[in-house]
């Protein structure tokens, strides 16, 4: 996905955007560029490919500058390719912009300014933004950039964060974003811009989150914000309390295992300020009152991918515990089909970003018909956190691997509250129970700790299966909501094929796939379920597939049945998927390890899925 950079100030600017677009790296990119102001001149230096390839081209040519913006590009419009990279220029190449997120009437507004003599060099939407600048400095805006940028602004359809370098204003860069993030970083003597935060942390903590509409102009020592229309407006100073260590890779091969050995604190973390000192439920400041709660008819979930599946096993928990109607949906066929909305109920959003395109389409088209949002999103200050009603965050702490891992694991734990705190009040569990459970929760970090503990296991199957193409993951119940993720997870890392499925389903289609050595993932561990789903395991392993059984520590009659045993530790069942999810998370590793798989930055894949 795209990414933003951008610094003024007195030092050099290029090894500070390069530093900056590194940081950026992990979300995934094909192209990169910077546009600076040299000796008043605006330069464009930008390649197809890596960071390196464009520090490669910048050591060529040294550019001495204390002003500039970069990019890295994730195609959209147009092939990878270094014309298709932004920065882009208009017609004159006298300021340069670069841009994340669609501008959906670009089309449109191409052919206009054709009409008007721009050239375009590119095939981006990105480019109408630097034609349609120029236009309005000339037309309306009367030289001033400012001016214009709010004008152009009013003329963009779609999502955009913008920057802007001038040769007009060469102390000074310009910024507008519309539902595609950007903040500016506050320095001494110097200011910066980034898509993502993560990219300033080396050099403040303390920025400026625009909301939609923004428009800013940034010199070296302040910002000043306006909205489209030009009117001054101000926004706060958010201090960042990430420290920066846990966003570096801290002594492991891959952000990946760092953030599955990192489970265990998140959770920690995100039971923190919600379970008192005395281990008892007590979520006190959720901005749902009791009446809310107490009258809530239906809950709607909807998310996509990993944050989807999480949803899957809030909807088990909450139709278990709370018996309210739930349904669990992919924020991309939600927003689509014209969902019925009823009256008190609460649509709940998942997202680690909380910027992806469809789940932030969703949010808004429920408050549109009245229905309050609740977010669970791990990035404070995005997107769906500013415009949700209500938000009961997650406290993984920034993840840098595509997959997500550690973010999953939190967003289990604010449902599991939710469901607990929602269930108290609405008298369908008492406090005791409430209580009892919570307390078993402060016990799964440890639990996790311990399965963690033993890799050895994971590594040995994934030397036994390298050689397999296809993957099953089968279970009942919560069993069969987790390994839904664990299959995700395995053919996005590994890309070896994984199915999930509901372990009843067999029969009715995937048995024709269980032949000789296919390997198939079992989870056991619902005690209700167990002799059910041993009864699958019997009918795949008659036609010899390989079976790994994921089963509970307490279970003796499961070896003769099968050829892996994977054991873990005593919970209730229905604190089970918090421990049912890190086997898979680890075999995933240790194969994709195995197989030399490109294990942060997996193929096509980016982390946040700002686009439709
Ligand atoms: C898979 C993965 C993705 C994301 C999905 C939603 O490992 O990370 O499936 O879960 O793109 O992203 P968020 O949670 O940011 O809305």
């Amino acid at each position: 996905m795209c990414g933003i950079v951008g610094y003024i100030g007195p030092r050099s600017a290029v090894p500070i955007l390069i530093d900056k677009l590194r940081r950026l790296e992990y979300r995934g990119y094909d192209s990169a560029g910077v546009a600076v102001l040299e000796h008043g001149t605006c330069t464009v230096v930008k390649t197809v490919g890596k960071i390196n390839d464009l520090a490669a081209l910048l050591e060529q040519h040294p550019l001495d500058v204390n002003i500039g913006v970069g990019h890295t590009r994730w195609a959209t419009h147009g092939q990878p390719s270094t014309p298709n990279a932004h920065p882009h220029t208009g017609n004159s190449g006298k300021l340069a912009v670069v841009h994340n997120g669609i501008i959906e009437n670009y089309v449109e507004l191409r052919r206009e300014l054709e009409g008007q003599g721009h050239v375009f060099r590119s095939q981006t939407d990105t480019e109408v933004i630097a034609h349609l600048l120029e236009e309005k400095l000339d037309n309306g805006a009367e030289g001033d950039l400012y001016r214009a940028l709010q004008l152009a602004a009013q003329d963009l359809e779609g999502a955009y964060a913008v920057a802007v370098v001038a040769e007009s204003c060469p102390d000074r860069l310009h910024v507008v974003r519309k539902d595609s993030p950007l903040v500016i970083g506050l320095g001494e003597g110097e200011n910066f811009i980034a898509s993502d935060p993560t990219a300033i942390l080396p050099y403040t903590r303390r920025v400026l989150y625009l909301e939609n509409g923004d428009v800013g102009v940034i010199t070296r020592e302040g910002v000043a914000l306006s909205d489209l229309q030009g009117n001054p407006i101000h926004r706060d100073v958010t201090e960042i309390t990430w420290d920066v260590g846990a966003a570096e890779k801290g002594g492991y091969d891959h952000y990946m295992i760092k953030e599955i050995h990192e489970i265990p604190d998140a959770i920690r973390h995100t039971l923190r300020g919600r379970v008192n000192s005395d281990g008892k439920l007590a979520v006190t400041d959720l901005g749902l009152s009791d009446d809310d709660i107490r009258a809530l008819k239906r809950i709607y979930i909807v998310a996509c991918g990993t944050s989807y599946y999480a949803g899957v096993v809030g909807k088990y928990l909450f139709e278990r515990i709370l018996r309210v109607p739930t349904e669990c949906d992919i924020a991309s066929e939600f927003r689509y089909r014209d969902p019925i909305f009823e009256p008190d109920s609460l649509l709940i959003v998942i997202s680690q970003s909380g910027e992806t395109a469809d789940t932030l389409a969703a949010l808004r088209e429920a408050q549109r018909h009245g229905v309050k949002v609740l977010a669970i999103v791990n990035v404070i200050g995005s997107s769906m956190y500013r415009e949700s009603d209500v938000n009961f965050p997650t406290w993984a702490g920034p993840e840098i691997c595509v997959a997500s891992t550690k973010a999953y694991v939190t967003q289990l734990v604010c449902q599991y509250l939710l469901a607990f705190h929602f269930a108290v009040v609405r008298g369908q569990m008492t406090k005791e129970e409430a209580d009892r459970l919570v307390g078993l929760l402060l016990q799964v970090p440890g639990q996790v700790q311990q399965i963690l503990d033993g890799e050895d296991i994971y590594r040995e199957l994934a030397e036994n299966f390298m050689e397999s193409r296809d993957f099953f993951f089968l279970g009942r119940g919560l069993d069969a909501a987790v390994s839904l993720e664990g299959a995700l997870k395995l053919k996005e890392i590994s890309y070896v094929h994984a199915e999930a499925y509901a372990a009843g389903e067999l029969k009715h289609g995937p048995l024709a796939l269980m032949w000789t050595d296919v390997p198939v993932f079992v989870t056991a561990t619902q005690l209700e379920l167990y002799d059910k789903t041993l009864s699958n395991i019997k009918e795949v392993k008659a036609r010899r597939a390989d079976v790994i059984a994921l089963v509970r520590q307490s279970n003796t009659d499961i070896d003769e049945h099968v050829d892996w045993v994977i054991r873990i530790p005593e919970t209730d069942d229905i604190l089970m998927p918090f421990l049912t999810i890190i086997p898979p998370y680890l075999l995933t590793y240790w194969l994709s390890y195995a197989l030399g798989r490109e294990i942060d930055q997996p193929r096509n894949l980016a982390k946040s899925v700002t686009v439709e």
